[in-house]
Formats: C-alpha cells, structure tokens, sequence
C-alpha cells in the first residue's frame, strides 16, 4: 500500500515538474489577466503579477486559484530582477515570458503639451521595464537551451499609425517591436524564441475614459465594427507560448480586428 502511495506521490510530482511555468507580467487586470486565465486553462504553472499587490492582483489569485505570485515595478532593476532571479532559484525555469505590463500617459492635442516626465515614465516601464524582465530570465533560458518570450506591444508601435495623440506612447511601443527582433536574432541559436503582438484597441482600463465619440470612430474604423476583447489577445500569446508556433521567430503579429487594413 505504502509503496503505491508513493509512485503515485511520484507521478504527480513528476507531471508538476513537466507543467510549463509561464510568467506573465501586469496580469492583476486586462488583458494579462485574460492570458493568465488561459494559461491556466492550458495547463501552465502561471506566475501572476503586478506592480503593487492591489485589490485587483488578489481578487485575479483567488478566482483563478494561482499560488505564485511577483509584486514589483518593472522599470526598477533593483526589485525586478532579483526577485524573478530567486523565484527561478526557488522553483526551477520559467518556460515563457509574456511582456505585457506597460502604461500610456501622454495623451496630446499639441506637440506643446508633452508632459516629459509622463513620457519617461511611459519608456521606462514599457520599454526598460520589458528589457529587465527579459535580463531576468535570459540566464537560465540559455542555460536550459529552452525558452520563449513574448512581447506586448500595440498597434500605435506601426509607424502609419502613430498618432499625435499617443505620439510618446507610439514611440515607446516601435521600441517594443524593434527590441524583440534584436533578442530573436541574438538568441535563437541558443533554442530562444521571441515575439511580440500588437494589439489594436481592446477593451480593457486603458481604454475606459474614452468618450462615446471616440469609441464610435474606433468602431467605425474597423473591418469588425467593433472593439477588440481581452481574449482575442490571449489567444494569440497561447499560440505563440505553444510549438504550435515553433517556426515564427522575430514576427510582430496585429491583433487589430482590420483596423489597420480599413486605413484610419
Ligand atoms: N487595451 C488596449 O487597447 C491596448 C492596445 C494595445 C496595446 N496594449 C498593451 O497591452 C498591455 C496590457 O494593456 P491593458 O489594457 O490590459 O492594461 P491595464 O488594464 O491598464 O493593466 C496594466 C497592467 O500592467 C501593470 N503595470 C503597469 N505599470 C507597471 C509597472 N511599472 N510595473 C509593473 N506592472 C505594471 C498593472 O499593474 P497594477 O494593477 O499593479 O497597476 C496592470 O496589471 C500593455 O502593454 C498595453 O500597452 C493595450
């Protein structure tokens, strides 16, 4: 009896060991949240976090029931990278990286009104914050020869879509798509992919305050007569997570309901 109560100790232990872990930064709310909910529907050990440990990131823990949790600001080098280092040194590997967390401040009618600060804050989380996760996890990756990171990045990153309007946050997001082809190159003969999506405009607290005006012109302006959910963004990042997707490497891939096709 004893002895078959300890295979099966060891068979769970074993399939828990084989569960992919995927890390997935800003995943309190939006459309991290939406990938954590998939993720582990998919059957990935799922690292939640976000930058403070706010209702949202507790509310997310308990209805998805995730025991793993990292609470840090991304732009701080100081507490993002130690703290993945010493889960990895705790846990074992993160398999996959999903790059989501990220801010748009500046939201302009004149060029005369770019707040800098705003702007700095948006390009020290979303395009440092993201190279810092990235430094974290690279270590182990090449040393497992094994790894996968994805990059949230947006539809304002194409530069015939950059706006006046989020012209700091544009830039910011460029950087995003550019960064991620640079560490495809640099590290794909190490069995490191990564790739980045952007979404188009998806209904999440980033988009909230948008008046009816505006939604109605997004609408408009899309082949699908409609703004985009959460969901349709995660379902993308399972696919590139899985080797479903194993020969993409360095794309950017839109998620924009045709946004970009109808020409707006
Ligand atoms: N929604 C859209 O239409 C849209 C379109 C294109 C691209 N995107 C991109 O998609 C990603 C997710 O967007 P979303 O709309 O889901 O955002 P959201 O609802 O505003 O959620 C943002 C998440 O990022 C976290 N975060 C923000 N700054 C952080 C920092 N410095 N350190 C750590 N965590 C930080 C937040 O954590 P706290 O809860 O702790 O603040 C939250 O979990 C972003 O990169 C965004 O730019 C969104």
């Amino acid at each position: 009896m004893q002895e078959i109560l300890l295979n099966q100790c060891n068979i769970v232990k074993s399939i828990n060991m084989n569960k992919k872990t995927i890390l997935i930064t800003g995943s309190s709310r939006g459309i991290g949240k939406a990938i954590a909910k998939l993720a582990v529907n998919s059957g990935y050990r799922v690292i939640l976090h976000g930058k403070t440990d706010s209702p949202e990131l507790k509310e997310t823990e308990k209805e998805l029931s995730i025991k793993d949790k990292l609470v840090f600001d991304i732009s701080d080098k100081n507490e993002c990278i130690p703290q993945i280092e010493s889960w990895i040194e705790n846990n074992g590997r993160i398999d996959v990286l999903v790059n989501n967390a990220g801010i748009a401040k500046n939201f302009l009618k004149d060029i005369q009104y770019v707040d800098n600060n705003k702007a700095i804050e948006e390009f020290n989380t979303n395009v440092i914050g993201t190279l810092n996760c990235i430094q974290a996890v690279l270590p182990s990756m090449k040393e497992n020869q094994e790894g996968n990171i994805i990059n949230i990045a947006s539809i304002k990153g194409y530069p015939e879509l950059s706006t006046l309007s989020t012209l700091t946050y544009a830039t910011t997001k460029a950087g995003v798509i550019s960064l991620t082809k640079s560490i495809a190159k640099a590290y794909a003969n190490q069995g490191i992919r990564c790739n980045s999506i952007s979404p188009g405009y998806i209904e999440t607290d980033q988009v909230k305050d948008w008046n009816s005006e505006t939604f109605d012109r997004i609408k408009n302006g899309t082949l699908a007569g409609r703004i985009g959910k959460p969901e349709e963004v995660a379902n993308m990042v399972m696919f590139l997570a899985s080797e479903q997707s194993s020969y993409i490497n360095g794309e950017d891939i839109l998620i924009d309901g045709g946004y970009r096709l109808k020409g707006k």
